[in-house]
């Protein structure tokens, strides 16, 4: 059988995503005692920072028996211009499987291309598909699933948009962005989704919250754009998850950020800590979901 890799939420079918939340789930609930990674090793790339991706991949490797390798771009060849195609050939010779974190998500396709072991997709400037997993588990456990569900997105149309937008056409929920004028996610990640699933696209927070099951947000600023900090605090004003906002959604809605969050700036603290907040929840189901990731695709 030929490698599979996993760098956006399209690559599994709806029903290998279910299977995935089923494994996750069984995994978190210590049902789970295989070790389908015994004797193997994942290498894990940065180029960018990282507290939750490189630790709970790091854990999730040792609990299902194997090794994972932090290798920091910084300090192996490719940092140094060694080609991403090489660099792929080179450590499909030595390892199982690759996490990569990076800016272009081209990078990750070239490395996928030229890898003959799996290659997980841990964050690029397009896509985070690995934190909506984590995310779409979460929604899984505190309201039973997403059918019915209206999900909100109240912020930038970055990374973290664009994978819940493939996760609603994948899965078919209805899905509210709200992005400020030139801050839109891609219109032909939009495009391809909007004719699998109702997403809908406002200028205005209060319209995309109304009623909806889950408010979700992410920093205004992504890795690498930290010199356009004080321009997007200017062009996001009025985009605050506060509590006014948490109020429009329906009673039983929860609140999601994948973290790092800067509390007042896209969040109020209030929110953050408050009781509709489920982001711990959140942060530790990468472990639970990347742990099935692995056994599913390096087992
Ligand atoms: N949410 C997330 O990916 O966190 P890290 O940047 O800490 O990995
Ligand atoms: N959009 C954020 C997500 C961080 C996990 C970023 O790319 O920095």
């Amino acid at each position: 059988m030929s490698k599979r890799d996993f760098l956006a939420i399209p690559d599994f079918s709806r029903n290998e995503l279910h299977a995935l939340f089923d494994l996750a789930a069984r995994m978190k609930r210590g049902e789970y005692r295989e070790k389908p990674l015994a004797g193997k090793t994942l290498g894990m790339i940065f180029t960018k920072s990282s507290t939750r991706t490189r630790v709970s991949f790091e854990v999730g490797a040792f609990q299902l028996g194997g090794h994972a390798l932090f290798l920091s771009a910084r300090d192996i060849q490719l940092g140094r211009g060694e080609p991403i195609r090489d660099t792929a050939r080179v450590l499909s010779r030595y390892l199982d499987g690759i996490m990569i974190r990076t800016f272009d998500h081209a990078d990750v396709e070239e490395l996928a291309r030229f890898a003959t072991i799996p290659v997980i997709n841990g964050l690029t400037d397009l896509l985070h598909p690995c934190q909506i997993l984590a995310d779409l588990l979460t929604v899984r456990e505190h309201l039973g699933g997403w059918e019915g569900k209206a999900i909100a997105w109240i912020g930038d149309g970055n990374n973290m948009a664009h994978s819940w937008i493939n996760a609603a056409g994948s899965l078919g929920f209805e899905l509210r962005l709200a992005c400020p004028e030139g801050y839109d996610p891609d219109p032909a990640i939009l495009g391809r989704n909007q004719k699998l699933a109702k997403i809908t696209l406002t200028r205005d927070p209060g319209e995309a919250a109304a009623g909806a099951h889950v408010v979700n947000t992410d920093v205004w600023a992504s890795m690498g754009q930290e010199e356009e900090q004080a321009v997007r605090e200017k062009a996001f004003r009025g985009y605050l998850v506060d509590d006014a906002l948490m109020a429009r959604a329906a009673k039983e809605a929860i609140f999601l950020h994948c973290l790092p969050a800067h509390r007042g700036e896209e969040v109020a603290e209030s929110v953050i800590e408050g009781k509709q907040s489920r982001v711990w929840d959140e942060a530790e189901n990468r472990l639970h979901v990347q742990k099935a990731l692995m056994a599913t695709l390096m087992g």
